[in-house]
């Protein structure tokens, strides 16, 4: 059941999408519109921006565009409806009947709720004769009861059927616990099983208080050590934190960044309740994007071994591509969070607070890293450090800040300031010619349909493919105007199928009366609602002018009738010649 066109009108009057946007995004006005750092990817620039009059976003690096529907499925990773319901619920509309939820949102809704009852479960079962053993290991880790209670921990029996058997009671399918990643089919494929079995349990909860997967901790030496689940509808490993939902409501800008469960918990205990961790992964760009929009700083706090040097190298970068400042800790003698602040006892608070607060910023990080790998007395070793020294410092944002370690190594290496500066000018200025011709590529690219993945036509019919996008593009800056389009051209001489169909469908919505912008989101697929705010902001209301407007009818014509050689041998005399007339007629 599609949702009614005056209801979404009135939802997306009441919507304001500068507003809604701010909430996620620092945003800076630019003449009309907003700009600010995109929220779906990452980088330094901003090249998000946002059109508040005709109430829609794109960005120009990514290519992420739609309107404020568009905006919070993303953002909020929902689906078509259930951003709907999110948005009619901060304007406070009700939804209109019937327009119950699709497949997926439905079974996103079973999965949470088969979870919410698991997560119980499991608790409940750790203080049971059952999961003595569970309880026991808690304890013996140093957490209490009150702590067990916060995080919502567990226990799941050694029984392979115990939590089937318990769900399935409360009217759960085997096909819902299996969607759910808590059970799988027995090979047989006769009966569901129970994916945790005797493990400590960790529930992951989302920012909306869903419990949306679980890791498994196993009691002894035996591998995997830790199983969690896999991506299902209702969660994406990549784009959620563990602990996120305690640690954003600290009031601070600072997120600590650990690699486990038991770290994060760890330093709860000891009141620092800003700690996340990844969930069984690296760090990705969108977890990175995730922690900008609580922090404007992070601690990277990995384990001090090979691989967790390996794995703080990697968050850096991202981490800084999200526009984060960062603190990088190293935890003495070699531990984790979690040995480190146990093994110091009553003081373990205290103890990683002074960590914490001696922690350096990443360039220091990476320059004491990379100075132990060189011999600085050696003259070609010295100058390799200081070539790579330079790198890193290039990628500072702030030209003080650069200085200051210019300084540095300069007093470091007994080699001339003047010098060492001169060599970084010559670095950024290769580093901004290479950001520029990056920019060339993609713009070129984006011109000439070679990556066009909904308009398959455009590299083909590049030229009527562009007059094609404008004319929509002008369309729906002036509905007024339809009459006069539409007595030159229908459809059906539209070169490529998706413009056409684009161009359809802005017709017969003005005809109705109903803005286009108003019900694109429901009607199209998001790429092909990306493909449409591309096409709007691609060419702005002054590229698509009515002066224009006979010009791009011209050139889709002209486009449509050219007499190519397989187009001729396909046609009779007839044809061609009625095509030949045309042509004159035109001159
Ligand atoms: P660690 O091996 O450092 O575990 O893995 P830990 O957190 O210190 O765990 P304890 O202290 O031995 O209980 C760090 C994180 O990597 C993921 C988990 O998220 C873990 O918290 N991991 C590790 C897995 O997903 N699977 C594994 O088998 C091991
Ligand atoms: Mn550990």
């Amino acid at each position: 059941m599609a949702l009614p066109d005056g209801f979404l009108y009135e939802l997306k009057e009441r919507s304001d999408i500068s507003d809604i946007v701010s909430g996620y995004v620092n945003l800076k006005r630019r003449g009309r519109n907003l700009v600010g750092l995109c929220p779906f990817h990452s980088e330094k620039t901003p090249s998000f921006n946002l059109y508040p009059e005709n109430g829609s976003f794109y960005c120009f690096g990514c290519g992420a565009g739609g309107d404020v529907i568009t905006f919070i499925m993303k953002i909020e990773n929902l689906d078509y409806i259930e951003a709907v319901k999110f948005l009619a619920q901060r304007a406070g509309m009700d939804m209109p009947e019937n327009s119950y939820d699709d497949g997926v949102g439905k079974l996103r809704m079973r999965i949470f709720e088969a979870n919410r009852e698991a997560a119980r479960f499991y608790n409940k079962k750790l203080y049971e004769p059952e999961g003595r053993e569970g309880l026991e290991y808690f304890y013996r880790r140093g957490l209490t009861d009150n702590i067990i209670r916060r995080f919502g921990l567990g226990y799941s029996p050694k029984s392979r059927y115990a939590l089937c058997d318990h769900l399935k009671a409360l009217g759960f399918s085997s096909a819902e616990l299996v969607a759910a990643n808590l059970a799988f089919m027995s090979s047989d494929g006769r009966r569901a099983v129970d994916r945790f079995a005797d493990r400590v349990m960790f529930p992951i909860i989302d920012l909306r208080g869903n419990v949306i997967a679980f890791g498994g901790r196993i009691l002894t030496d035996q591998k995997p050590k830790y199983l969690n689940t896999s991506d299902t509808p209702a969660f994406k490993k990549s784009a959620n934190l563990f602990s996120l939902n305690n640690a954003k409501n600290t009031g601070e800008r600072t997120l600590i960044l650990c690699e486990g469960y038991m770290d994060v918990i760890a330093l709860n205990k000891a009141g620092f309740k800003n700690a996340v961790a990844t969930l069984g992964t690296a760090l990705t760009p969108e977890q990175a994007v995730l922690m900008k929009r609580y922090a404007d700083e992070v601690v990277i706090c990995y384990d001090a071994d090979e691989a967790g040097q390996k794995a703080t190298a990697r968050a850096i970068t991202l981490l800084r591509n999200a526009g984060l400042v960062i603190r990088v800790l190293s935890i003495p003698e070699g531990k984790d969070p979690d040995e480190f602040i146990r093994n110091k006892g009553d003081k373990g608070a205290a103890a990683f607070k002074n960590v914490l607060d001696n922690s350096g910023n990443d360039v220091e990080y990476r320059l004491q890293n990379l100075k132990t790998k060189y011999d600085t007395n050696n003259p070609e070793q010295k100058a390799g450090y200081m070539t790579e020294a330079l790198r890193i410092v290039s990628s500072l944002d702030s030209a003080v800040e650069q200085d200051i370690y210019v300084s540095k190594l300069a007093g470091e290496l007994n080699i001339d300031k003047a010098s060492i500066s001169a060599d970084l000018q010559k670095l950024r200025r290769k580093k901004e010619n290479e950001y520029r011709k990056r920019d060339f590529t993609r713009i070129s690219t984006e011109l000439s349909g070679r990556d066009d993945k909904v308009n398959t036509e455009k590299a083909k019919h590049t030229r009527a493919a562009k007059a094609e996008e404008m004319l929509i593009a002008f369309l729906v800056y002036n509905n007024d105007m339809e009459p006069q389009v539409s007595a030159r051209i229908t459809p059906q001489d539209f070169v490529t199928k998706f413009n056409a169909q684009l161009y359809a469908y802005v017709v017969e919505r003005i005809h109705e009366g109903v803005s286009p912008q108003t019900t694109f989101t429901r009607d199209f697929t998001s790429d092909e609602v990306s493909k449409f705010y591309a096409i709007l902001h691609s060419y702005n209301s002054q590229t698509a002018t009515k002066q224009a407007m006979n010009e791009y009818i011209d050139v889709i014509l002209e486009e449509k009738h050219k007499l190519t050689p397989e187009k001729i041998s396909e046609m009779s005399p007839e044809e061609i010649m009625a095509s030949l007339k045309k042509k004159k007629s035109k001159e």
